[in-house]
């Protein structure tokens, strides 16, 4: 029996023994780079050092080498996943639960050590990658309690001379394949989802945290998964292309960008030869996140919970602020708010405890977000800047631009970095109908003081994730289930209670038992 889920409580920075816990697993972190990804198949595992991973903030400093999964070991990995689902499918929903709980306690005793791992290998700030362990964490502990739950089926309407059963089943071999940007807490979430229903997890992490991918299936592995059933295959997106394909796997959990997930939906909607099921495809993409201000919004508010929403983790959260529709009464004075909370923000890395905009990920997303900051400035107008300190590192100035004329890359596209666009409208209608005519609908947000505003745009609102009042990032396991809609995602809310019904298949079980009776 499970205690009542609660969410993972996050390090106390303001103490002085735990910050210097922090740099002690920082340096002992170091020490042991470069972290070994092999590929792992079964109890198998080969290393190599085809991909490399680096530290954003320090190219220089390397931080993972990964072995890359040749064609040959994808399909080794499936085939042992098949091999392992036919076991671990037969293990009962307390025995899948238990090793769950014990994956969480496995991270729990080395939380210092994964949380600075995350500081390295994805300049990942302090705060950031210790909320992001702790959801890790959240996920397993609430995942096992819904499983437990899934377990007991449903009741059906029962009549004289019949027997009528429902329950859930797995599906088979389920490909995961996740981003780099909650390196531990989006793949621990779609593997464990996988795996605690009975299904078996080829997962398949992004190229830039291949070290922290490791560490997870050791977590789930000593928690009590078998290796039969967990397999993990470095590599870029042809491997996740190719396990996509294959027609032995039975779902694919995937997180990331909407142009992969499109090719992923389309590559899975395809029967191949000897294929024996429909491929379930989990899609959590990308967003245009808009925040609306209305006229009579406390901007005391307001202010640091867009600029926190728009340049945390450089803005590299699915549900980051990138837009905010500004009502025309008050859009001068918030914008002058906003740039003078902009320009003050440090720019720097992500170890140093001060830092508010890390460097992002890697050269090409630095490329990308420079693009889309000259888009601005020569269609809009710049208002603030936060300059990056001299010095390597994929460092992005955060910038904040205004004035974009309608159909504006910069104000449709999703740019996941720190550039804020802020525009102004002639009502929360008019907001509404530019949020509408977006095709990303993952997050969003709304500062007002009217419940009538409250409700006129909860009702309009195509977003998964309306937050009202507040930041639109940080969504908590089991408080704020999280998912998109539209191109956002096709999948029920991560960390909500129905999650889990996307790994299973339900089989209902009629027996009559009027002739015979039953035998016990
Ligand atoms: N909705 C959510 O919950 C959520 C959460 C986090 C990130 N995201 C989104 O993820 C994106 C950032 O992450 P990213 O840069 O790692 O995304 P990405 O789409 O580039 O890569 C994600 C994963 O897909 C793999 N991949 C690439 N091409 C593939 C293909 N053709 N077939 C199969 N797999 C392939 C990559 O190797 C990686 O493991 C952003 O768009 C962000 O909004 C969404």
């Amino acid at each position: 029996m499970l205690e009542t889920f609660a969410n993972e409580p996050v390090l106390e920075f303001r103490r002085a023994a735990v910050r210097a816990q922090l740099d002690e697993a920082l340096a002992q972190v170091d020490r042991s780079l470069p972290l070994d990804a092999p590929v792992r198949i079964g109890r198998e595992s080969r290393s190599g050092d085809e991909l490399a991973s680096t530290d954003p903030g320090a190219p220089d400093r390397l931080v993972a080498r990964a072995a890359v999964a040749r064609p040959d070991e994808i399909e080794a990995a499936v085939a042992q996943a098949r091999l392992g689902f036919s076991e671990w499918r037969t293990a009962t929903p307390q025995r899948r639960a238990a090793a769950l709980v014990g994956a969480a306690a496995w991270m729990r005793e080395r939380r210092l050590e994964l949380t600075a791992l995350e500081v390295r290998e994805c300049a990942k700030p302090w705060l950031e990658a210790d909320a992001d362990v702790c959801e890790a964490i959240d996920f397993l502990e609430y995942y096992a309690r819904a499983a437990l739950e899934l377990g007991r089926g449903r009741e059906l309407l029962q009549v004289p001379g019949e027997r009528n059963e429902l329950n859930y089943v797995p599906r088979g071999v389920v490909a995961v394949i996740s981003p780099w940007n909650f390196p531990l807490a989006i793949p621990c979430g779609m593997t464990s989802a996988a795996l605690v229903t009975g299904n078996a997890v080829v997962l398949k992490p992004a190229e830039q945290s291949p070290g922290i991918a490791a560490k997870l299936v050791d977590a789930l592995r000593a928690g009590g998964i078998p290796a039969t059933a967990l397999g993990l295959l470095p590599g870029a997106g042809d491997v996740g292309a190719a396990l996509v394909r294959h027609p032995d796997v039975a779902a694919i959990a995937f997180t990331g960008s909407l142009p992969v997930g499109k090719e992923i939906v389309r590559s899975a909607a395809e029967v191949g030869d000897g294929q024996r099921q429909f491929k379930q495809v989990v899609a959590e993409l990308g967003g245009k996140n808009c925040v609306i201000v209305d006229a009579d919004a406390d901007l005391d508010e307001a202010v640091p919970g867009i600029v926190g929403s728009a340049f945390a983790y450089a803005g590299q959260k699915c549900s980051a602020a990138s837009r905010v529709l500004v009502h025309e009464a008050i859009a001068d004075q918030l914008l002058e708010r906003i740039a003078g909370a902009v320009q003050v923000l440090v720019v720097g890395q992500a170890h140093e405890l001060g830092t508010d905009v890390p460097p992002v990920i890697e050269q090409a997303a630095q490329e990308r977000v420079t693009r889309y900051t000259e888009l601005a400035a020569a269609d809009g107008t710049i208002v603030a800047v936060a300059q990056p300190p001299a010095g390597g590192g994929w460092f992005c100035p955060a910038t904040v631009a205004s004035d974009l004329p309608n159909g504006s890359a910069v104000l449709e596209e999703e740019i996941f970095g720190p550039l804020l666009a802020v525009q102004r409208v002639r009502d929360i209608d008019a907001a509404c109908d530019l949020v509408d005519g977006l095709a990303f609908a993952l997050t969003g947000g709304l500062f007002t003081r009217d419940p009538a505003t409250v409700r006129r745009v909860t009702e309009r609102t195509p977003v998964g994730n309306l937050y009202v009042n507040r930041g639109i990032t940080g969504a908590m396991v089991g408080r704020q289930p999280f998912g998109g809609n539209r191109l956002s995602g096709t999948g029920m809310k991560a960390g909500g209670p129905d999650y889990l019904l996307q790994f299973v298949a339900q089989r209902a079980v009629t027996e009559n038992t009027m002739r015979h009776g039953l035998v016990v």
